[in-house]
C-alpha cells in the first residue's frame, strides 16, 4: 500500500494498516523536507504506484488529489471496528479504531470514518466526507459529498447534511442542513457560508521568488481548509507570457492584461520592494480586481478581539501578534515576524523573515525591514525607511533614509 500525504492523519492510517498486517511500501508528499514518517520512506515523485490511500485530512484537498491521480485505491479498516456484512465501504476510505457501521449503511469513496464514530442503519455517506471522532449518525442519515461532521456531533434519524458543509463539534442536528454552510450548536443552526465548493480565482503579480512563496502559501491555506483558491497564474511586466514560474503556474501577462480582465479576480502583489508594491497597486485600475488577505494558518493572535487588519496583506508562516495590534493594507510579513502589544503598521510595508516589532512601535507606509531586524518599544517610524538586516532601531529614523547596525545609524550612500 502507498499513502499520499505524510501528515498526522497518515500516522493514524499507518497504525491501522499495521494492525491489519498490510505492508506500507512508501508515502508521497510534495514537501521535500519530509524524508520519512514513522520509519517509512517519503518519496516526492509520483510514478502511478498502486494501491493508494490519500492520507490528507482536508476533504477538498483529498478530492483535488483524487482527480489528479490515476491509480487503484485501497482501504484502511481497523480490526477493532464493527462493520455489518450488509454495509459497503468505497475505495480510498479509512475506518478508524472502534467505529460501528450498521446494516445497509453505504460509505462512499475517500471518506474518513474517524475514531469511535457510530453510523447507523441505512446511512449514506457520500464521497470525501469526514465523520469525526465519536460522532453519532442515527439511522437513514445522508451526508453529502465532502461534508465534515465534527467530533461528538449527533445527527437524528433521517436528516440530510448538504454537500461540503461543516457541522461543528458537539452539535445536535435535528433538521436538514443545506449545501456549503458552517452550522453548529444544539439545536444545530446555519451560522455562515463555507465557500469551498466554488474556489475563487486568484493570481499573483510578481513572477519572482516572493511570487513562488506566495503561491506556496495559497496552497497551504487551501490544504488547511481555511479558504478555497484556484491559482490561475502570475502577472509580471518583466517576464514573457508563458514563463513558467514554478510547477504552480506561469505568466499570463502584464499590467495591460490584468487591467483588461473581465471577470472577478483576486490578486496578491508579490513584490518585495515597498515603493514598487505601491506603484503596482496604483496602476491597477480594473474594478474586477480585489485584494484579499492571505494569512498562513500558522499565524497566531493572542487576543483576536483587539486585532485589526485591512486588506491585501500577505502573512507567511509562523508570524504572531499579541494584543491591540493593527495592521493596515498591502503589507508583507514574510515569515516568523513578531508584533508586540499595541503595534500599529500602516500600508505597503515589507518585513523580511524574523523581524520583531516591540510593544507600541508605530510604522507608517512603504518601509522595508531587513531579515532579523528589531524595532524597540515605542519607536515611531514614518515612511520610506529601510532598516538593514540584523539591525536594531532604537531611535526615531528620518523618512526616506536607510539605517544599519546595532544600534541602527543613518547610512549615507556615497
Ligand atoms: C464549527 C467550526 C468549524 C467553527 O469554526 P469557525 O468558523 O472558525 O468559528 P470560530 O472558532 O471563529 O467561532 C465562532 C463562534 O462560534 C462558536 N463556536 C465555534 N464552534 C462551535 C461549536 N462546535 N459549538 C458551539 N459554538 C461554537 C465560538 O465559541 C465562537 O463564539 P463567539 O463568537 O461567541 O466567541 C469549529 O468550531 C468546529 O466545531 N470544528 C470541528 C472540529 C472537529 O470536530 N474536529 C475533529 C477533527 S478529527
Amino acid at each position: 500500500m502507498y499513502l499520499y500525504g505524510a501528515s498526522g492523519h497518515a500516522k493514524v492510517i499507518i497504525d491501522i494498516l499495521n494492525s491489519s498486517k498490510v505492508k506500507i511500501d512508501a508515502l508521497f508528499d510534495d514537501d521535500l523536507s519530509i524524508r520519512e514518517l514513522m520509519n517509512i520512506p517519503v518519496k516526492h515523485d509520483w510514478d502511478n504506484e498502486s494501491p493508494v490511500i490519500i492520507s490528507i485530512g482536508n476533504n477538498f484537498s483529498r478530492k483535488q488529489i483524487a482527480e489528479k491521480l490515476h491509480c487503484k485505491y485501497g482501504t484502511a479498516i481497523h480490526p477493532s471496528s464493527v462493520i455489518s456484512p450488509f454495509a459497503s465501504i468505497g475505495e480510498g476510505s479509512v475506518v478508524m479504531q472502534g467505529t460501528i457501521i450498521q446494516s445497509s449503511a453505504r460509505i462512499g469513496k475517500h471518506c474518513i470514518i474517524n475514531t469511535g464514530a457510530s453510523i447507523d442503519h441505512e446511512c449514506e455517506i457520500n464521497d470525501f466526507a469526514h465523520i469525526s471522532p465519536k460522532a453519532t449518525l442515527c439511522g437513514n442519515v445522508t451526508v453529502g459529498e465532502g461534508a465534515w461532521i465534527g467530533a461528538a456531533a449527533v445527527v437524528v434519524p433521517g436528516v440530510k447534511i448538504g454537500k461540503w458543509s461543516i457541522v461543528g463539534a458537539g452539535s445536535v442536528v435535528v433538521s436538514d442542513i443545506p449545501d456549503g454552510v458552517i452550522a453548529y450548536g444544539n439545536p444545530c443552526k446555519v451560522k455562515s457560508v463555507h465557500n469551498v465548493i466554488n474556489p475563487k480565482r486568484i493570481a499573483i503579480y510578481g513572477a519572482g521568488g516572493l511570487g513562488k512563496e506566495v503561491a506556496g502559501g495559497i496552497q497551504r491555506i487551501n490544504r488547511a481548509g481555511i479558504d478555497s483558491w484556484e491559482l490561475v497564474g502570475f502577472y509580471d511586466d518583466a517576464k514573457p507570457i508563458g514563463f513558467k514560474v514554478s510547477h504552480l503556474g506561469e505568466v499570463l501577462g502584464g499590467m495591460d492584461e490584468l487591467n483588461a480582465m473581465k471577470e472577478p479576480l483576486a490578486l496578491a502583489i508579490a513584490v518585495g520592494t515597498p515603493s514598487s508594491r505601491k506603484m503596482i497597486y496604483d496602476r491597477i485600475i480594473n474594478p474586477n480586481i480585489s485584494f484579499p488577505n492571505l494569512i498562513s494558518p500558522s499565524f497566531r493572535v493572542l487576543d483576536p478581539k483587539t486585532f485589526k487588519i485591512g486588506k491585501g496583506n500577505i502573512i507567511q508562516d509562523n508570524c504572531s501578534a499579541t494584543c491591540d495590534v493593527e495592521i493596515g493594507s498591502y503589507n508583507v510579513l514574510n515569515g516568523s515576524n513578531v508584533m508586540g502589544h499595541d503595534v500599529k503598521v500602516g500600508d505597503f510595508n515589507v518585513m523580511m523573515p524574523g523581524v520583531r516589532m516591540s510593544g507600541e512601535a508605530q510604522v507608517g507606509n512603504c518601509n522595508l525591514f531587513g531579515a532579523d531586524s528589531v524595532v524597540l518599544q515605542r519607536i515611531k517610524i514614518g515612511d520610506n525607511v529601510t532598516l538593514g538586516a540584523g539591525s536594531v532601531l532604537m531611535t526615531k529614523p528620518k523618512d526616506g533614509f536607510t539605517y544599519i547596525g546595532v544600534p541602527a545609524k543613518k547610512f549615507d550612500f556615497e
